[in-house]
């Protein structure tokens, strides 16, 4: 638990076992579920934690507010990382009352068979009073379901944002912000928004928009730390990934079987170091996969404009863990971007065609008809430096 404010308190558990997220993306440095109390006449805990930590939650709680009473519990958002402990909750509080919009009421009966008469239903502009200080309620569909709202509370200049300026990576005991706190997220922010936030890129622009006219002093959000003094880069960072904008760099994605593509890989990043151009390099097949994995691969497409991918031809078609990438690519309406293909094939050669359909069918500028070679990688065969050269 620690006090915020003297209305505020974060009560929410870092969660260092988990191995991926939504049964999906790795996390190496753990995740926050944050959950938080607002304290004054009535008291209201704002979304709350994972299930299975049950006990960790209550003793932060209680920490924070002893044996007092929980009056309302606010549902920004219903995905069960948040939402899980709900029924809990209101067989541990039976005076509860949940505060949730009309888009999570079925939503919040279907998870968890929660009656309607332990709901009140708000709206945009809603507004429900503690006593001294007053929460409002506003909309922000699909940042990242389409019933997450944001919770304002106007007397502290605080947005309890929802999962909007999220990150992963677990927090320290003292969650608020330090100077230097942006730039240690910063890479696990960009990867949380690639994996989960990434493909509602208009959705985060209308919040932004909407959010735009508050003078927000702190944000709350449902993972990570809380922010005070590196907002403006938060925001800019949220911002700039949601517009689909980009710095000039080479992300490098590749698969191989048998080694000659991986070559070709790492004879282009050989090329792009000798030039001085940015790049990341992510291989996806199997065991050599990074701990990162295709979420590796993602946080680089939200940082680089340019994309070069290497597939084998396998099966006729692109090796699997590259369509993968690629699938994950149109999921996330990735534009603006450049692209190029390589890859061998040992009797006829099909990924670097298809690549470049998938590609084009995304918008992508092509640098080239791409390089498909026969069989092994040589450096006289394959020219990765003529590549280098049109970055
Ligand atoms: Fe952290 Fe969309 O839940």
């Amino acid at each position: 638990m620690t006090k915020i404010s003297d209305r505020i308190y974060s009560v929410g558990v870092n969660d260092d076992d988990k191995v991926l997220f939504e049964g999906l993306w790795p996390l190496p440095y753990g995740v926050s579920y944050n959950s938080y109390l607002v304290v004054d006449e009535k008291v209201a805990l704002i979304d709350t934690v994972e299930c299975g930590f049950e006990e960790e939650f209550l003793s932060n709680i209680n920490d924070a507010i002893g044996g007092r009473d929980i009056d309302y519990l606010v549902v920004n958002h219903m995905e069960p990382d948040h939402s899980s402990l709900v029924a809990y909750m209101l067989e541990t509080y039976p005076g509860l009352q949940i505060i949730a919009n009309a888009k999570t009421v079925p939503m919040l009966k279907g998870y968890y068979g929660t009656p309607e008469e332990r709901i009140t239903v708000v709206g945009e502009g809603s507004s429900l009073s503690l006593g001294g200080c007053t929460l409002n309620f506003s909309l922000i569909p699909m940042v990242h379901w389409p019933e997450t709202m944001v919770t304002w509370l106007a007397e502290e200049n605080t947005l309890f944002s929802g999962d909007a300026f999220g990150t992963f990576g677990a927090v320290a005991e003292e969650v608020v912000d330090a100077d230097g706190t942006f730039e240690q997220y910063k890479d696990e922010m960009t990867r949380y928004y690639a994996c989960i936030v990434g493909k509602y890129g208009t959705p985060v622009q209308t919040a932004l928009k909407k959010l735009s006219g508050l003078e927000i002093k702190r944000i709350c959000s449902t993972h990570g730390p809380v922010w005070e003094q590196n907002i403006p880069q938060v925001v800019s960072l949220y911002d700039k990934m949601s517009r689909y904008e980009v710095e000039r760099g080479v992300c490098i994605v590749y698969g191989s079987m048998y080694g000659n593509t991986a070559a070709a890989a790492d004879a282009l990043a050989l090329e792009l170091e000798a030039r001085g151009i940015p790049y990341a390099i992510h291989d996806l097949a199997g065991n050599n996969a990074g701990e990162l994995g295709l979420s590796g691969a993602l946080r680089d497409v939200f940082k680089y404009d340019t994309i070069i991918v290497g597939s084998p031809t396998y099966n006729n078609g692109i090796f699997p863990p590259v369509e993968t990438f690629m699938k994950a690519l149109q999921a996330r309406l990735i534009k603006g971007r450049r692209f190029y293909a390589f890859g061998s094939y040992t009797w006829s050669g099909a990924s670097v065609s298809q690549l470049n359909a998938l590609a084009s069918a995304m918008g992508f500028e092509l640098l080239g008809d791409g390089l498909s070679f026969a069989q092994a990688y040589t450096k006289e065969k394959v020219d990765m430096a003529a590549v280098a050269d049109m970055i």
